[in-house]
């Protein structure tokens, strides 16, 4: 088995993503999986969308919106070499329109716009490369890990690290006859792997 290798990644910085999908050429020639995992939360005030700042939305669109698509279209010629290539976009169950605006949901009492935001424009930017590739083996899809105890939320989540990253680890590792341009993972609950499907955009 080879052994891992670490390869620094800015996804917001254009050199950075170039220079990782070159050394992923030079080294393996092919790349099977790419998590786009990177993400962050920013908020103004008390984070209301009246208070909301250009700055903020701006810084992260960056990294959790434009730096998939960065990275992405830099590693597609890598994954396109792949027999069964799987991307996996993690997203957010708050980045689900329909259920962040079910008023008897468990995010009925949420209203903030960047990451918000950028989790639903991140399922768009899923379902239009799984449209694309729909004819090749690449398959394309966004992860919910749910409400995680990570630096993200000051660990404040209900689940875990590990729990959130099942998820992610399903979909990359999805059968040929997987779905490709779903959003997957468990709304608002400490259920485990089994309660996980289909959500809604
Ligand atoms: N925690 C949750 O409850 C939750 C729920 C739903 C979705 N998610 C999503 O899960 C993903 C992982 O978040 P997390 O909860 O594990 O948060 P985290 O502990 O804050 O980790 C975020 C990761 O993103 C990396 N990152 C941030 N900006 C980057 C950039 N410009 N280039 C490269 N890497 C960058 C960070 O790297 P450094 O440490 O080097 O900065 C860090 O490894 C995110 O996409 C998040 O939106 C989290």
């Amino acid at each position: 088995m080879s052994q891992p290798r670490f390869v620094q990644l800015d996804v917001t910085d254009e050199a950075s993503v170039t220079s990782a999908a070159k050394l992923v050429e030079a080294e393996f020639g092919v790349l099977d999986i790419l998590v786009n995992n990177a993400g962050i939360a920013r908020g103004d005030g008390a984070g209301k969308p009246s208070e909301t700042t250009l700055a903020t939305l701006r810084e992260v669109y960056e990294t959790n919106v434009f730096g998939v698509v960065a990275v992405t279209n830099a590693m597609l010629p890598l994954l396109l070499r792949s027999p069964a290539a799987r991307i996996v976009n993690v997203s957010s169950e708050v980045g689900s329109i329909a259920s962040m605006t079910d008023p008897d949901g468990p995010m009925a009492g949420m209203a903030s716009i960047p990451y918000p935001s950028s989790k639903s424009a991140l399922n768009m930017v899923t379902a239009m490369y799984a449209k694309e590739l729909r004819d090749t083996p690449v398959k394309v899809n966004a992860a919910n890990p749910g409400y995680c105890a990570t630096d993200l939320n000051g660990n404040s989540g209900f689940r875990t690290a590990e729990q959130g990253a099942e998820v992610s680890v399903h979909l990359a590792t999805l059968p040929a006859d997987g779905p490709s341009g779903v959003l997957w993972g468990h709304l608002w609950t400490t259920a485990g792997p089994e309660s996980c499907g289909v959500l809604p955009w």
